[in-house]
């Protein structure tokens, strides 16, 4: 059973995660969309969360890409002009730094935001895939944002199908994404999960494939099947930030 910490002992907590990621010789990383909000983009399923205004199936599908065109294309273009001024926060410069410096070999995100790269990190599996690129919906022809928001027809069939290279519900992960991901977890005898509810099949398996250490970081618990060795309730970017100093001082 997990020991949580939060609050007054979260200190103690981040000294454990410390502890581990020293003794660690492959440290993976899986974020969510609580990794994003402190860069101001709304997660989900909290209680101000995107899913809490509207029904995911009714604009994020692909269905209502099929059956309702300016409704799809309406919300993306929004969520895209949002992301204008978006930057990374400190916690995505954190796991940058520890990138670079060996402590964690990837990061498989959930998020769409692009901010793991804009932060400074290479390894980065976009399970999601990427809000920003855009891409013809039937030839697969890329396309530029700008004409995604002048809502530009496809430039090279001629259909009004420009869509994000986003993962709509009741489509496929990418699959090289996917496996990159899944072999890299495999390997590593440490994964810290940052920001996500866990809610979202097949992503919610991959902590399950690590070789050693479950750990999560997260404004709340979260209730899936496996369990987690530690669990650090609180602000991904306070506790990372925190993290980087108690690892340091090691
Ligand atoms: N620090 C830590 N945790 C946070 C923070 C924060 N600053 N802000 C929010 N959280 C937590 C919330 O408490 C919640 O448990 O992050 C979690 C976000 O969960 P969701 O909103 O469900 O987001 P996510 O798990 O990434 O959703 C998965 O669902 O709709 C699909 O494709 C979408 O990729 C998304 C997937």
């Amino acid at each position: 059973m997990a020991k949580i910490y939060t609050g007054e002992n979260i200190k103690e907590g981040i000294r454990i995660l410390a502890d581990f990621m020293k003794e660690a010789k492959y440290t993976v990383v899986l974020t969510g969309a609580g990794m994003d909000t402190e860069s101001n983009i709304p997660d989900f399923r909290s209680q101000d969360g995107l899913w809490r205004k509207m029904d995911p199936r009714l604009v994020a599908s692909i269905d209502t890409f099929e059956e309702n065109y300016s409704l799809f294309r309406d919300f993306y273009s929004e969520r895209i002009k949002r992301l204008k001024d978006v930057k990374p926060h400190e916690g995505h410069y954190v796991l940058a730094d520890f990138e670079k410096r060996g402590i964690i070999k990837c990061i498989a995100t959930q998020n769409v935001s692009d901010l793991h790269r804009m932060a400074g990190n290479d390894k980065v599996y976009e399970l999601h895939g990427n809000i920003r690129k855009i891409r013809c919906n039937y030839c697969n022809h890329k396309a530029e944002l700008e004409d995604f928001l002048n809502r530009e027809k496809c430039a090279n069939c001629g259909r009004d199908a420009l869509r994000p290279e986003v993962v709509l519900f009741g489509e496929a992960l990418p699959m090289d994404e996917w496996l990159w991901a899944e072999e890299d977890i495999r390997k590593s005898d440490l994964i810290i999960v940052i920001g996500t509810s866990l809610e979202v099949a097949p992503v919610n398996q991959l902590p399950m494939l690590t070789r050693g250490k479950r750990v999560l970081i997260n404004m709340e618990d979260v209730d899936i099947y496996y369990d987690f060795d530690l669990k650090l309730m609180g602000k991904a970017g306070e506790i990372l930030r925190e993290l980087r100093e108690v690892y340091d001082s090691l």
